[in-house]
């Protein structure tokens, strides 16, 4: 009786530590460090990159990568692409996905926080945030953009940045 006791609390604790883990995963970090996950539908993100014009061997970041569909669309069209992403479900998910598309010689996901890259050497960052991060975020891309780099953002605009296009839930900054 009490050996099924002890197997029943650690099987227990267990599910419910793994329960807490995809929480914290999918819900408590990416509010409080940037956007749950919603991913952007393929229609809208083919429509952002004719707006962006994007071209062949150009460099692009996506700001919290999700499932990696941004990634691939990039890649599919001869970008090089590089996702960041702070979930480990979703960074598996993407890197599963760029595999299955066969780009993974143009796009990888890393799991890492957007805030801890520099992102001078990019010529196009896509961001799905939310509005609280947008005042910080437009400042840090202020900052380390290149001249002549564009951003595109679904759904939140930033709070002062004047966008060149204004579209359908979508901004187009230059820099
Ligand atoms: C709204 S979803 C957008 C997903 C994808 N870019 C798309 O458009 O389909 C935002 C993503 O950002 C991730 N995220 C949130 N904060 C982050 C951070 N600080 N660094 C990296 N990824 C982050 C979330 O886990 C989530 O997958």
């Amino acid at each position: 009786m009490g050996f099924w006791v002890i197997v029943l609390v650690i099987l227990m604790s267990a599910v419910l530590g793994f329960l807490f883990f995809l929480f914290l995963s999918f819900v408590l970090v990416p509010i409080f460090w940037g956007a749950p996950f919603l991913p952007t539908d393929k229609e809208r993100i083919e429509r952002a990159l004719r707006l962006v014009n994007l071209k062949p061997g150009q460099k692009i970041a996506d700001l919290g990568a999700g499932d990696g569909r941004i990634l691939i669309a990039c890649a599919k069209k001869g970008a090089k692409a590089y996702g960041f992403e702070i979930n480990p479900f979703l960074v598996w998910k993407a890197k599963s996905n760029l595999k299955r598309e066969k780009v993974q010689n143009l796009a990888i996901c890393q799991q890492k926080s957007f805030w801890n890259q520099d992102f001078s050497s990019f010529d196009v960052v896509f961001v799905y945030g939310i509005s609280h991060i947008m005042k910080k975020l437009e400042k840090k891309l202020q900052k380390e953009l290149k001249h002549g780099s564009k951003v595109v953002s679904f759904v939140f605009s930033f709070p002062n940045w004047q966008p060149q296009i204004k579209e359908n839930g979508i901004y187009v900054y230059n820099k």
